[in-house]
């Protein structure tokens, strides 16, 4: 297939992720390597001011060329990669404008279609929703059209032994449109942590529950502390391992007990000291071990 043939495909169905056959990827078969990225959020460096993020309106001039070329460096250099990783998983802000915030939104997901669709195929593609990409405040609709164009805002698979569990995080920022969403996805957490047979179990999330210490206080970045602590006891009980997030653009973590939460920097635009790249995340029988590179400095192989 030619690169020009490619188009975006939604990789998810009834809350599974559907290039992995869930059956035979219950099976530990060896080491492996995915990669993990965050926050493409095209179109938030124009609108940054150094301090803040300005509103836009219909009007208003705007480009995310510099988004658009660090996406596709890093999908470049994945697609040069031998051994292929086993997936991509983008946490979240794939997009910058929210539903309301049109013409933008809607060139937006076209744009990263287009340069998510050059990733080799045999490199499944993984998302994960973002406050920009279903809202702030999220509704019904807005989650409803992430979905449409991105496939489930939650869901779980199984990939080589491992577990891996990927969360709407904005449920426990904001809630109060859809309450009844938030605890369909509750109940959902609850019967998927219930499995124990594999190797390694992993969360993928875009919003972390802290940034580096697990009792730290609230800020733009984290989640409450009683809903994090809450959260953070029934991963850890149910066997979790690692959490992977984005959204501070900037990379930290830390851990909870014997479970490690790790905050990967942006694709886009950086917030901090970083250069815009991605995760290798190393996955042996007994260990899962992780490195940022920035894009420029991606290895060819990481097995
Ligand atoms: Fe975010």
């Amino acid at each position: 297939m030619t690169e020009e043939n490619r188009t975006f495909k939604i990789q998810t169905a009834n809350r599974r992720f559907l290039p992995f056959d869930s059956e035979k990827e219950k099976e530990w078969q060896g080491p492996f390597f995915f990669v993990q990225g965050a926050d493409c959020q095209l179109g938030l460096t124009y609108r940054w001011t150094g301090t803040t993020r300005v509103a836009c309106n219909p009007e208003m001039s705007m480009n995310w060329d510099v988004e658009m070329k660090a996406t596709r460096a890093v999908i470049e250099k994945l697609n040069q990669m031998e051994p292929k990783p086993k997936f991509f998983i983008v946490c979240g802000d794939i997009v910058d404008a929210f539903d309301f915030e049109e013409p933008f939104r809607s060139r937006q997901e076209k744009d990263i279609k287009q340069i998510f669709s050059e990733l080799d195929p045999s490199i499944p593609l993984v998302c994960v929703c973002g406050n920009h990409d279903v809202g702030d405040e999220p509704t019904r609709s807005s989650i409803q059209r992430y979905v449409d164009n991105f496939g489930d805002d939650y869901f779980d698979f199984y990939c080589g032994g491992v577990h891996c569990i990927v969360l709407n995080s904005q449920f426990y920022t904001h809630s109060a449109n859809v309450e009844d969403l938030k605890l369909q996805h509750e109940q959902w957490l609850d019967e998927v942590l219930k499995d124990k047979q594999s190797k390694h179990i992993i969360i993928f999330q875009h919003i972390p529950w802290f940034l580096k210490s697990y009792d730290e206080e609230k800020d733009y970045f984290n989640v409450e502390i009683n809903t994090r602590l809450k959260m953070l006891e029934k991963f850890h009980s149910a066997g979790v391992k690692k959490i992977f997030c984005g959204h501070y653009h900037r990379n930290t973590g830390g851990t909870y007990k014997s479970m490690e939460q790790v905050v990967t920097t942006a694709i886009g635009l950086q917030l901090g000291k970083d250069q815009s790249g991605v995760r290798l995340v190393r996955v042996t029988e007994n260990d899962i071990e992780h490195q940022y590179f920035p894009t420029e400095d991606l290895p060819k192989n990481f097995l």
